[in-house]
């Protein structure tokens, strides 16, 4: 295979933004789009004269592709990705790779029987600022790992068929199992459907690490400031991740508290603590679009048939996260055991 020839399908609001990374990848060759949406098919033609557009997606099966991408809303990827696999085409969904476990699980069997790439479009993954702060948590430079904490917030935008925590929180739970290298062992989830009856536009979701190290998510469509941060403390250092920032993403905070109780007469006394504050490092990142190193990712798997970092498998690991925490969401339950 010299090149790659890719379909996308869903040109709504991210479909443009992976359509223009195939068309300026070498070794992908941008063929159709396809899209529901007349005016949003009118774009793409007069953006991309050479390529197909289709109303429906199925055309594309006629064109000899060898890759889809599928942007279209959540509800519709199990659909779609299932049906793309089935004909033999190497398929990359937008997150969340599905609504549930049971669908997740359907199309990471149907790629292994068939030997096609099937990757979840987990974009912070290829995020070079990520992969700095999973470095400075390996190396041990933070210390013990004492807790993590999520932010994503913002005013809208609502979506019709999930929830704030189904259309953000799989970020940063994909963050958050790649940082910590290790699933959580028990999720639970508290929030609030504030406009809309039954659709929660904020929620706080709460997953515990092997070793009682607590992550905290926080996603809201309802806040009145775009927070993008995510913080974790250790007992030596604290690193906090802002996305929001355009250079100095990444802070690392030389600063600790180390407690201890004065047990004066052997009798329980007042507790010291003891506040350390250093300099702060900020660490230089070679920063290249994420989501183009996700694009470039997809094509190489499948040239060179290896596993994609955010798999099929990892996308259904996310799902089966959101899941538990829906469960907990709806029903009140605190900290459910996952399997
Ligand atoms: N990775 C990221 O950072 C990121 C960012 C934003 C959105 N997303 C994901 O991208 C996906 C799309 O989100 P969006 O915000 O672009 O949604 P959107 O509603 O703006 O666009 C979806 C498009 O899909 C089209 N569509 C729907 N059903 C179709 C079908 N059967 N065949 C062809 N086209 C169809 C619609 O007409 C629409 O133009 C979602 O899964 C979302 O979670 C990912």
């Amino acid at each position: 295979m010299s090149t790659v020839r890719v379909g996308i399908i869903g040109y709504g609001y991210w479909g443009p933004n992976l359509t223009r990374n195939f068309y300026e990848i070498p070794s992908a060759e941008l063929v159709a789009i396809a899209d529901l949406n007349d005016g949003r098919l009118k774009q793409a033609a007069s953006k991309y004269t050479q390529v197909v557009v289709a109303h429906n997606y199925q055309e594309l099966f006629d064109l000899g592709l060898d890759a889809v991408v599928v942007a279209t809303p959540p509800a519709t990827h199990h659909r779609i990705a299932k049906d793309c696999l089935e004909h033999n085409l190497h398929v990359l969904v937008e997150k969340p790779i599905t609504l549930s476990t049971r669908d997740a699980e359907d199309l990471v069997e149907l790629a292994d029987a068939k030997g096609l790439t099937l990757m979840v479009g987990h974009t912070f993954e290829y995020n070079s600022a990520i992969h700095v702060l999973k470095d400075y948590i390996d190396s041990g430079e933070l210390g013990e790992i004492y807790y993590l904490d999520a932010a994503r917030l913002n005013l809208g935008l609502f979506q019709r068929d999930s929830n704030v925590m189904w259309d953000l929180a799989p970020h940063d739970i994909s963050i958050l199992l790649y940082l910590m290298g290790k699933k959580p062992v028990s999720v639970s989830a508290h929030g609030a459907p504030c406009v809309f009856e039954g659709i929660h536009d904020v929620a706080y979701i709460n997953m515990m690490f092997p070793g009682n190290v607590p992550a905290y998510i926080h996603v809201s469509w309802l806040d009145p400031c775009k927070v993008r941060r995510i913080t974790i403390v250790g007992s030596k250092k604290m690193a906090v991740f802002n996305d929001m920032e355009p250079e100095q993403k990444i802070k690392i905070y030389d600063k600790n508290v180390t407690g201890s109780h004065d047990y004066t007469n052997g009798s329980f006394g007042e507790f010291q603590c003891s506040y350390h504050t250093g300099d702060i490092t900020i660490p230089s990142i070679r920063f290249s679009e994420p989501l183009r190193q996700e694009c470039q990712h997809f094509i190489d798997c499948i040239v060179n048939h290896t596993q994609p970092r955010s798999s099929g498998r990892e996308g259904l690991e996310v799902v089966r996260i959101l899941e538990v925490a829906q469960h907990s969401l709806v029903n009140g339950q605190t900290h459910e055991a996952l399997i």
